[in-house]
């Protein structure tokens, strides 16, 4: 029987244990199950915790794991750069497994755990870390054995779309909805990562670290986070037939690329557009398949610890299916050059001379006919511009109005 040593009994980590020891899941059902959490770290031993595992051992101690010559395999499920990447490493030096749902390691340290991982003869899997339940990692090996993937777009946030669409659909407040998204097991621990933007920007990071055959680096990403929207926003976004949608994307063009992580107005028919609640979907393109598009639970417990199990039965029953990937291509970022977008701006306005100052920044942007003033807001879409003259509009903007938002306006997207 393999044995498990589990880093973290969060979230994650008991849909874990529920699935591997309490037999939740259909391979470990039998008597003779083939594996078994060994293992289980903790920060503090003393919390009380809904569920005290009686079959295995809680400790706060990772030398007593790592010295435990039984452990074939270390799932971590933790979270936060340190001590995770620390243990990730000793792990794999010690010749044991590794199947991990941190994405802010992984983006971090993609090539060198993978190499660490070839050098020493394991295998490191990280499913889990990008999609929720999604089995994007293993599509993307898959597709790339035949195809050169040049576009991956997606919202990869299960929060931020849980937040999104409770303020669409139920004109529900950003900061209690986000209080449920966290009661309910989908946020970071510091939700800041979500509503800025830092954990889609890891996601994407990894994936197009895969798709591209190179490390692509956070620095690169045109970031923008969600947490300045307001219901006035959704509202306007409703009457003109869109809605808000958080959009990682990545594309490769001419062997550089270029990572953007963005709010974006959808059409209301569009695909994703109609992704909602917790749920992610990725679409990718591929020179030979074209579109291929994958949807499913992006957050929560269930999820996320079938998409880490998964990982560790093929870590234990199977080839090594990431042996190929390599990050040996030096692509660099090509930034936001060459691409024109329209756009969607609100800017708030607390007397005449603001108002003025808005429309002198703006005027030769705007769309005709696209202007809207109410309740000290100034509502406006533009005609297609570059998005660096969106960002210097945006610069300008901010030193005559009180607050502003924009988001691009999408009607490519599936
Ligand atoms: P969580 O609920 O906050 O649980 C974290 C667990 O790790 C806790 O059991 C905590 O111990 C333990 N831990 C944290 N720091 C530790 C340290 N320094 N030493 C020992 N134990 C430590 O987090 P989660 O939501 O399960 O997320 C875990 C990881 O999975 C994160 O990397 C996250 O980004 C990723 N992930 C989460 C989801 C999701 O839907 N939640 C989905 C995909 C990926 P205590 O119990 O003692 O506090
Ligand atoms: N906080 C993340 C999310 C967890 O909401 O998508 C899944 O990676």
């Amino acid at each position: 029987m393999k044995q498990i040593a589990l880093l973290g009994f969060g979230t994650v980590g008991l849909g874990v244990y529920e699935i591997i020891n309490l037999k939740r899941g259909a391979f470990f059902s039998s008597n003779d199950a083939p594996a078994k959490v060994k293992w289980i770290l903790v920060r503090d031993i003393n919390k009380r915790r809904t569920y005290k595992p009686t079959d295995c051992t809680l400790t706060d101690n990772f030398q007593e794991i790592i010295n435990d010559d039984e452990v074939d395999i270390v799932i971590s499920a933790m979270g936060g750069m340190e001590p995770e990447y620390t243990y990730i490493k000793e792990a794999l030096k010690r010749k044991k497994h590794v199947v991990t749902a941190n994405k802010e390691v992984i983006c971090a340290h993609i090539d060198e755990l993978t190499n660490l991982a070839k050098e020493n003869g394991v295998k490191l899997y990280y499913e889990g870390a990008v999609g929720g339940g999604i089995p994007i990692i293993s599509s993307i090996i898959e597709t790339l054995k035949i195809n050169k993937i040049t576009k991956i777009q997606g919202i990869l946030n299960g929060t931020t779309n849980f937040i999104l669409t409770k303020m669409s659909k139920e004109k529900a407040d950003f900061a209690e909805v986000l209080k449920v998204a966290q009661e309910l097991g989908f946020a970071e621990a510091d939700p800041t990562a979500d509503i800025e933007g830092y954990d889609v920007m890891r996601k994407i990071c990894i994936l197009a670290s895969l798709a591209f055959h190179t490390h692509a680096k956070t620095e690169d990403v045109h970031l923008r986070g969600i947490s300045n929207i307001t219901l006035d926003d959704v509202n306007m976004a409703d009457s003109m037939g869109y809605d808000f949608k958080y959009i990682g994307q990545a594309l490769l063009k001419d062997d550089k690329y270029s990572i953007s992580v963005t709010p974006v107005l959808l059409p209301k028919d569009s695909v994703m557009c109609n992704v909602n609640q917790e749920y992610n979907v990725i679409m990718l393109y591929g020179d030979i398949i074209g579109e291929l598009c994958f949807m499913g639970k992006g957050a929560g417990k269930d999820a996320t610890a079938n998409a880490v199990v998964s990982d560790a039965i093929k870590a234990f029953t199977e080839e090594d299916t990431q042996k190929h990937i390599n990050f040996n291509e030096t692509a660099h970022s090509y930034g936001l050059s060459g691409i024109k977008n329209q756009y969607y701006i609100r800017a708030t306005v607390n007397n005449y001379e603001q108002f003025e100052s808005t429309i002198d920044c703006a005027a030769d942007t705007i769309k005709k006919n696209n202007l809207t003033y109410t309740n000290s807001k100034v509502f406006f879409t533009t005609e297609l511009i570059n998005s660096s003259d969106m960002l210097a509009l945006y610069e300008k903007l901010k030193t005559v109005s009180e607050d502003v938002f924009y988001a691009r306006m999408e009607h490519n997207l599936l």
